[in-house]
C-alpha cells in the first residue's frame, strides 16, 4: 500500500501493540497502512459522513483486513479499550470541537497523535487543558506543503507562550523543515507589511512585532 509521505510520517508516531480510533478515516489509507506496518495493532476506522464511510470499506475490503469501521462524530466511536486516537487533516477548529466535546470519552486514552491544518498554538492550548504533554512532535513539508504532526500522552506539563505558539520540541530541534516553514512566513509578514498603509499604526505595530519574533526564531 502506498501512501503520502505525510501519512508515513503520522504512523511512524503511532506505536505497535495498541488500540487504535482514527476520527476522520476518510479513504482509510493511514489505518490499511497501519496494519500491515505495525504489530499487534486492533484498528477502528470513523468518520462523520456515510461517503468517506463507503470508500474506507471499499479500500479496506480489498485487503480483507480486520479494521473495524464506524460511522460517528468525533471521539464517539471509541471503545472501552482504545488507547490511542488519531486525528488528522482537520482545521483546528473541528479538531479543538471534537477534543472538548469528547473529554469523557478520552479517560482511557493514553496518547493522540494530531496533525491539525491550522492554528497550532490553540491545538498545543487546548490538548495541555486536557490534561496531556506533548511527548514528541515534528513539522514536515510534503508536496510543497507544510504540516505538523504533535504526539501527546496524559500528563501535566508547563509550557511558555513561546513553546505553546511555536512547540516546545520543535523549537530544541530546530529542523530544517521548520527553519523552512518560519523563513517563508517571515517572507509574508515582510510583504504584508509593504501593503498596510503608514495610517495604520496599530496594525504596522502588531505585524513589526510579529516579524521581529519570526526574525529571532530563524537566527538562534
Ligand atoms: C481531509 S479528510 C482527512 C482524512 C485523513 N484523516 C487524512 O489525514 O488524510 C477529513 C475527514 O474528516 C471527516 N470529519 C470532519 N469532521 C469530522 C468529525 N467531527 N468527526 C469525524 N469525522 C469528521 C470528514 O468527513 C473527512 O472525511
Amino acid at each position: 500500500m502506498k501512501i503520502s509521505k505525510r501519512l508515513i510520517e503520522i504512523s511512524n508516531f503511532i506505536e505497535d501493540n495498541t488500540n487504535i480510533l482514527d476520527v476522520g478515516c476518510d479513504h482509510a489509507l493511514l489505518d490499511i497502512y497501519l496494519f500491515e506496518n505495525k504489530k499487534n495493532v486492533k484498528i477502528i476506522a470513523s468518520d462523520i459522513k456515510e461517503g468517506p464511510l463507503e470508500q474506507a470499506k471499499k479500500n479496506i475490503s480489498k485487503f480483507k483486513y480486520p479494521i473495524k469501521v464506524k460511522l460517528g462524530s468525533g471521539v464517539d466511536p471509541i471503545e472501552e479499550d482504545i488507547d490511542t486516537v488519531v486525528i488528522s487533516g482537520m482545521g483546528a477548529d473541528t479538531m479543538i470541537d471534537i477534543l472538548q466535546n469528547g473529554k469523557d470519552k478520552l479517560k482511557n486514552v493514553k496518547k493522540m497523535i494530531l496533525s491539525p491544518q491550522s492554528e497550532w498554538k490553540k491545538i498545543r492550548e487546548c490538548v495541555v487543558s486536557l490534561g496531556f504533554y506533548i511527548e514528541d512532535e515534528k513539522l514536515i513539508e510534503d508536496n510543497n506543503k507544510y504540516y505538523l504532526i504533535i504526539k501527546v500522552a496524559k500528563g501535566i506539563k508547563k509550557y511558555s507562550n513561546k513553546e505553546l505558539a511555536y512547540g516546545p520540541i520543535l523549537l530544541e530541534n530546530k529542523s530544517q523543515d521548520f527553519r523552512m516553514f518560519y523563513e517563508k512566513e517571515l517572507l509574508e509578514k515582510r510583504n504584508i507589511l509593504t501593503k498596510i498603509s503608514k495610517y495604520k499604526i496599530g496594525k504596522r505595530r502588531l505585524i513589526k512585532r510579529k516579524i521581529k519574533e519570526l526574525e529571532r526564531l530563524v537566527k538562534e
